[in-house]
């Protein structure tokens, strides 16, 4: 069997708790078609509040020779907003070329949904990763003063936006073969723009798929109204970023939601990881639900051809939640009840 190596950042908080439960599921489902060697890192809160790094540049070199990434939640109230999440989250994003983030949401049988009528809601919103408001361009002058200016600047380049929008039409043919590109073109019209005509240039090499199109502030509200009607978002940085969390919440919240970074064209690993945080007020107590970690290692075994483990995954925390979805279980528990389905 193949052997893989797999960067762990556990991180902070709950993140700590339920990596170590997505490692043990990848360790049984693949047993006898690869090994996994795991080479943990020290990063995120704890280490920035012990010696001040964030992400050392030989750790970050490290990290791009390893096959994939497993990442549980960075995030500490004790740091000032924006440390971690540019200088490690999305500082690991940009570095990897993950362009692609990736966030599935299915209403699974036995959870809740918060609409009084959601239908069945099985989407997946393809966010682009690597552009857009994200990339840190622009700045403040005068600061603190009457006359102060900030500005961040949208980059969006064709070559970045076609890469995404090729990635959204070749998992539409392996889905129910429809797009919906969301973003705001009646106001953001040079951006807006070019990612309406390269779908619609892109979508000409693929008859089979259907696409339309929705304003962001309209997508909001089909989101609660009528979920059932996305297949594929396709959409930008910030965009896929609300609008991910608006789908983790009407799917029951975002402890059933996993998420892939992935640079799909295998140059740097990806990575994957729970779309929830650090959750820091019920960290340490062993309650956190680990599915959506679980969740991720399927992801990150999809995205290293083992389609069929990853199937069994998804089907062991579909029963899962079935079964035993709403009752209360320590981390570990729900980790043994999965593992006992594998
Ligand atoms: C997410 C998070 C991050 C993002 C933050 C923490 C930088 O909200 O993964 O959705 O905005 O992408
Ligand atoms: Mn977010």
């Amino acid at each position: 069997s193949t052997t893989y190596r797999i960067a762990v950042i556990a991180g902070d908080g709950i993140g700590k708790e339920v990596t170590p439960v997505a490692q043990a599921v990848l360790d049984k489902v693949c047993a006898d078609e690869a090994k996994f060697i795991y080479e943990p890192f020290d990063l995120g809160a704890e280490r920035y509040l012990r010696d001040g790094a964030i992400l050392p540049e030989d750790e970050l070199e490290r990290i791009k020779s390893m096959d994939a990434i497993l990442l549980g939640a960075i995030g500490d109230p004790r740091i000032k907003a924006g440390i971690l999440e540019r200088g490690l989250l999305l500082k690991l994003r940009f570095a990897l070329d993950q362009y692609v983030n990736l966030r599935p949401s299915k209403l699974y049988e036995g959870v809740t949904s918060p609409l009084a009528q959601p239908g069945d809601i099985d989407f997946v919103v393809v966010r682009e990763g690597t552009e857009g408001l994200y990339c840190g361009a622009g700045g403040a002058v005068r600061r603190n003063t009457p006359a102060e200016v900030a500005t961040e600047v949208s980059i969006n380049t064709a070559y970045g936006v076609e890469r995404v929008v090729r990635y959204a039409f070749d998992l539409a043919m392996k889905r129910r073969k429809h797009i919906t590109l969301v973003h705001k073109k009646n106001v953001l019209v040079n951006a807006g723009d070019m990612w309406q005509r390269i779908v619609d240039r892109v979508g000409e090499e693929y008859p089979e798929v259907s696409h339309d199109y929705l304003h962001i502030d309209a997508a909001t509200i089909f989101m609660v109204s009528k979920p059932s009607r996305f297949d594929v978002i396709l959409t930008d940085n910030l965009f896929g970023d609300i609008l991910t969390d608006e789908a983790g919440a009407v799917v029951g919240g975002v402890g059933y939601s996993a998420s892939g970074n992935i640079n799909a064209s295998n140059e740097y690993p990806s990575m994957f990881e729970p779309i929830h945080g650090s959750a820091p007020d019920i960290a340490g107590q062993s309650i956190a639900n680990p599915t959506a970690a679980v969740l991720s290692a399927a992801m990150l075994l999809r995205h290293l051809g083992f389609d069929a483990a990853a199937g069994r995954i998804d089907a062991a925390v579909e029963a899962d939640i079935a079964q035993l979805g709403p009752t209360q279980r320590s981390t570990e528990q729900v980790g043994r009840d999965i593992l006992a389905r594998l």
